[in-house]
């Protein structure tokens, strides 16, 4: 008891648990930065590695605001693995190996702070266990919809009845608190239910129960009916979105020549087309969205990436310059869209771009923060998904929400042209780019009360 007082008297922390990568730890940020600046509660984050920290983690941890802080765990090591092992086990290993030092870290800390509460992310749940041994109330934190929670959440369940591959089963699946969905469209680690990376996933999955609460990365009105699924049972789910970075992090000379044209645009006039840094297509599905995008006749600004079927990997070519994506594009293509398109190498600032008030539409891969991000600056969309899991997503936003419209794709698997064409001047000037440009602004405005004073996001937060 005389322990427990003492404890109430020291200032607050909360401490993040982020898997190995910057992919979960981005997201993370965001929430941090609003539990400081609006709660007034420092956070720290506490990393697990195989690895000395990277750059790219030590860059963005170490810019971050006051009041949001970092350790990193003593690497563990992963040798005795086998070397093909798949992402999900590694993670996983790493943060069940890293226990230790977490345990040792959580109690250091405690001699000066209250822990208000220990927030892990998908792949770190075994640090609830931690968490719960030390007294610490846990909670996990979700980075994408409310929908896929619950299909995570019925995943034990699913496991259980079902025998097959959840991709032989033809009819759509009947999943409480989420829209109908194909076994095929589930998550990658999801259509091998022989391997690892599924009975990884699967661990998880059972262990999310174990969290006090649930914080999840979208907003009450977006999803109704699966948030009032969800709270009908335990663990509490918070919604706490739309969390975006904002921040302008890049140096704007990097693309000056990008906005300065953008500048020049009219209103709401230019279609943003960038399938995030992993999205790359066949050298034929390039030839398509080309000739596609020219036969629209609307104004573009496209992130080229050279064909997969060319390249490898094109980011081993970003330093050295070896290769140049612009080879891939059908002849004259730059020429004859000049002033009307711009085309840019490998990258660009999607955040700042989206926020221009010359873009009026995306052509996105429909994962999950690039959809926050345009619906914080209300551009309505192109469903292109590139992967199985972001057919979730396309399906919530051309047939849930309506805040965009879906491209289909052809029997061979190729999008063709005369189908992109007519797909981007349906967004670009139709009646039903109307409509869902219409309802992305209402959603840009729901979603910015839901993080004001009395918003459903401000008030659900812990
Ligand atoms: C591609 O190259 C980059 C830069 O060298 C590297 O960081 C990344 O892991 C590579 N990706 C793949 C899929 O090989
Ligand atoms: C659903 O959540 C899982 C992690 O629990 C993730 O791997 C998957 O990509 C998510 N799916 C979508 C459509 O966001
Ligand atoms: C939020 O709600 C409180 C209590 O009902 C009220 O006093 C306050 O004025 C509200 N703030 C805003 C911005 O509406």
């Amino acid at each position: 008891m005389e322990h427990q007082h003492e404890q109430e008297l020291l200032p607050p922390l909360v401490a993040m648990v982020s898997s190995p990568g910057m992919g979960h730890l981005i997201p993370m940020i965001e929430f941090a930065k609003r539990l400081t600046n609006h709660h007034n509660l420092p956070v720290i984050f506490i990393i697990p590695s195989d690895a000395p920290p990277s750059k790219a983690q030590t860059t963005v941890l170490s810019s971050l605001p006051h009041g949001i802080s970092h350790i990193f765990l003593p690497p563990v090591t992963l040798s005795d693995l086998p070397p093909n092992t798949k992402p999900e086990p590694l993670m996983t290993i790493t943060v069940l190996r890293s226990l230790p030092s977490l345990h040792q870290t959580l109690l250091s800390l405690m001699t000066s702070h209250r822990l208000s509460a220990l927030i892990v992310d998908l792949f770190s749940t075994d640090a609830i266990d931690t968490a719960t041994e030390l007294d610490i109330p846990s909670y996990m934190f979700f980075p994408t919809t409310a929908n896929n929670l619950s299909l995570v959440f019925y995943l034990p369940q699913l496991d259980q009845k079902c025998q097959s591959e959840f991709r032989d089963i033809h009819e759509p699946l009947n999943i409480p608190g989420c829209y109908a969905v194909h076994g095929k469209d589930f998550a990658t680690p999801l259509q091998d239910r022989t391997n690892e990376a599924y009975k990884c996933f699967l661990h998880h999955a059972k262990r999310y129960r174990l969290a006090k609460g649930i914080i999840v990365n979208s907003f009450f009105e977006l999803e109704p009916e699966a948030f009032i699924f969800l709270q009908k049972n335990d663990p509490v789910v918070y919604s706490v979105g739309p969390l975006v970075n904002q921040d302008t992090i890049v140096d704007e000379s990097e693309f000056k020549v990008g906005l300065k044209w953008l500048d020049e645009q009219p209103h709401e006039s230019v279609l943003f087309v960038c399938f995030g840094s992993g999205g790359t297509h066949t050298s034929a599905q390039t030839d398509e969205l080309a000739f596609g995008l020219e036969m629209s006749e609307q104004r573009f600004l496209w992130v080229l990436r050279c064909p997969n079927d060319k390249v490898e990997n094109d980011s081993t070519f970003i330093a050295d310059s070896n290769v140049d994506p612009f080879d891939f594009l059908p002849n004259g293509f730059v020429e004859r869209t000049k002033g009307r398109g711009l085309v840019v190498p490998y990258w660009a600032p999607q955040a700042q771009i989206l926020s221009h008030v010359s873009i009026g539409g995306f052509v996105c891969h429909c994962g999950w923060n690039s959809i926050l991000e345009s619906m914080v600056n209300g551009v309505p969309l192109i469903a292109w998904p590139l992967y199985a899991e972001q057919k979730m997503n396309a399906i919530l936003v051309s047939e849930e929400i309506k805040v965009g419209i879906r491209v289909n794709v052809g029997e061979d698997g190729l999008i063709e042209r005369e189908e992109i064409a007519s797909v981007v001047k349906r967004l670009m000037e139709g009646e039903d780019g109307k409509k869902v440009r219409n309802n992305m602004m209402d959603l840009k405005e729901v979603g910015a009360n839901a993080l004001k004073e009395n918003g459903s996001s401000t008030k659900a937060n812990i």
